[in-house]
Formats: structure tokens, C-alpha cells, sequence
């Protein structure tokens, strides 16, 4: 029978789908993997479910001897070193499509809460600080009928520009194709990067994270946009200079941000929890019931394939089946 290493626990629904189909390795405590327990785990496998947090390069691989592939647990796959796996003929997987949705309405969660400002009322309803109403408290920034600027129009950015149906935003868009769906739907306008963030009242990053896109968002970019202008972040932290985010959100060079991603997780930038123009979430934005359950179902399914030696469904280099 083949083993599968799972490097963390994950819905049982995964695991029990793999279970009828292999014995599983499961690290049991609810923590990423050391270093060294990923050396020993894959070097005992036939086929590794692996997560975000599991930094699978050339050694990994090297170690990997039996195995047949990586099903990584996310839609984001750049903690694999993707031409290396290939280059070794591994098949990599990922789980796009089951957390579009979820991922978008973290999105448009992070959009509302700051720009009304909710984490900050709720700590003063919470502390019993409130004095009752008033003309001038937590006044922030309005939603319908303002610009939204979406930076990378895959299967999120899409699904996040769509929901902004309801408050009849004018959509400026940035990615490297043109998004028919976005242009006929929304009336949706390409253009490049600094013409959307001179413009948009609201910048959500939605694109992957590779070389040309670390620190897309850096010093220069955040002063392209409006003093009054929100950023939102739930795609990868590095697509963001953290400490450049930090300088302009204290020095009013945009009026806040959502961010659900950090550059060097789960740390954060220096002085950026200090902020009250920042709402923070732990890198949750997959993290529905639902959404988690058909991740593990995605993720299980495509290891299953590999160790079997077949195609798994969502392949990232179908290329290592040609011979
Ligand atoms: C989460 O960040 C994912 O890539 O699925």
C-alpha cells in the first residue's frame, strides 16, 4: 500500500477520502512541519500533501526519492519551486476554484470593515468607552458609486469584481489579458498599473506571487494613489512592501488598509499592529467550512492521481506526463 505524508492536519474530509486509498503519515500536532521533520516525512513517502507554509525547494525533492507528486494544499503554489519539481519530472498540484469565492468575500470583508472603521468601534463599544452617538465619530469612506481598482483578473479577481455589482462602482482593472467577462458585465476599463492606482478609491491585489510581482505595491506605487484610497491584500504578503505600507499608512499617503497576507508570515512589519487605520487578518481568507472541506476533498483527489500515476486533475506541469 502507498504512504501519503500529510505535513499538518487538514479537514477530514481529505483525510478520509486518502485513507480508503493509502495508509496517511499525518504530522499530529496542529503546527507546520520543521525542516527536518519535511526531510524525514518525505523520504518515507510515496506522496506528499503539503501546505503554504512548507517551503518544498530541490532538497525537499532531493529527499523525495519515492515520491510521485506534491498536492499543495492552496491555490497559491509559490512555496514550490515549481521548474525544479518539474525539472525532476514531479507533478505539483494545487486547489484553485473551491476558495474563489471565499477569498473574495474576505476581500470585500476587509474592504467594508476599513472603511467604516469596524474593528476600531467594536474596541471602543467593547472597553465601555462610548459616550453615545455623535455627529463626528468614526467618520470614513464611501463605498457605492466609488472606483474600484482590481490588480490581477484571474478566477479571485474576477469573482471580487463581480460582486461590486450591488454598489455601482466604475472597475479599472490591471493584468497582463484582457478580461472579457469584466469589460462586457461591468463595463470594466484595462489600463496599466499606476493609471489604476492614481485613480481607483479602492486597490485589491489579486495576483500570484512571482519575481515580477514581489513588491508590486512598494514605496512609489503607494504614492501613486490617493490620500483617501484603501489597499487590500489577500493574495501574498510580498506582493506589498510591508515597511513601505507602514510609512505611508502613518504619514496619510493612502487612508488605510485590509490586509489578510504579510510578507513574512506570521510576523509583521514593524509598528504595523500599532495602526488604527489597518484592520489584520491571519491569512484566512480560504477559511469557510466549506471552502476548507473542498480544499482538503481537491488536494486528496489530485494526490491520490499521482500516486496511482495518473494526471491529477489540477496539475500545475502537466508537462512531466509527456515522455
Ligand atoms: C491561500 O492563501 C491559498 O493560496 O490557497
Amino acid at each position: 500500500m502507498s504512504r501519503a505524508f500529510v505535513t499538518r492536519r487538514i479537514p477530514d474530509a481529505g483525510l478520509d477520502l486518502l485513507r480508503q486509498h493509502c495508509e496517511v503519515v499525518l504530522n499530529q500536532e496542529d503546527r507546520p512541519v520543521t525542516r527536518e521533520e519535511l526531510l524525514r516525512g518525505v523520504a518515507q513517502a510515496d506522496g506528499v500533501l503539503c501546505l503554504l507554509t512548507d517551503r518544498i525547494d530541490g532538497e525537499v525533492m532531493a529527499a523525495a526519492r519515492a515520491v510521485k507528486g506534491f498536492a499543495n494544499f492552496a491555490v497559491g503554489f509559490d512555496n514550490i519551486d515549481l521548474p525544479e519539481a518539474t525539472r525532476r519530472g514531479l507533478p505539483v498540484s494545487n486547489t484553485p476554484g473551491v476558495l474563489t469565492d471565499a477569498t473574495a468575500e474576505m476581500a470585500w470583508t476587509l474592504l467594508f470593515a476599513v472603511a467604516r472603521r469596524i474593528v476600531e468601534s467594536d474596541a471602543v463599544m467593547r472597553s465601555g468607552r462610548w459616550p453615545g452617538w455623535g455627529p463626528l465619530q468614526f467618520l470614513g469612506g464611501d463605498v457605492t458609486g466609488r472606483t474600484l481598482g482590481v490588480v490581477g483578473t484571474g478566477r479571485i479577481g474576477q469573482a471580487f469584481a463581480l460582486k461590486s455589482r450591488g454598489f455601482e462602482m466604475p472597475v479599472l482593472y490591471a493584468d497582463e489579458r484582457p478580461n472579457e467577462t469584466l469589460e462586457r458585465e461591468l463595463g470594466a476599463r484595462r489600463t496599466d498599473l499606476e493609471t489604476l492606482l492614481r485613480n481607483a478609491d479602492f486597490v485589491s491585489i489579486h495576483v500570484p506571487l512571482a519575481p515580477a510581482t514581489r513588491h508590486l505595491v512598494d514605496a512609489r506605487a503607494l504614492r501613486c494613489m490617493k490620500p483617501t484610497a484603501y489597499l487590500i491584500n489577500t493574495a501574498r504578503g510580498p506582493v506589498v512592501d510591508e515597511r513601505a505600507l507602514v510609512e505611508a499608512l502613518k504619514e496619510g499617503v493612502i487612508a488605510g488598509a485590509g490586509l489578510d497576507v504579510y510578507e513574512d508570515e506570521p510576523r509583521m512589519a514593524p509598528g504595523l499592529a500599532d495602526l488604527a487605520n489597518v484592520v489584520l487578518a491571519p491569512h484566512t481568507a480560504s477559511a469557510t467550512i466549506t471552502s476548507r472541506d473542498n480544499m482538503a476533498l481537491k488536494a486528496a483527489r489530485n494526490l491520490i492521481a499521482m500516486m496511482a500515476g495518473q494526471p491529477a486533475p489540477d496539475c500545475l506541469n502537466p508537462q512531466v506526463y509527456q515522455t
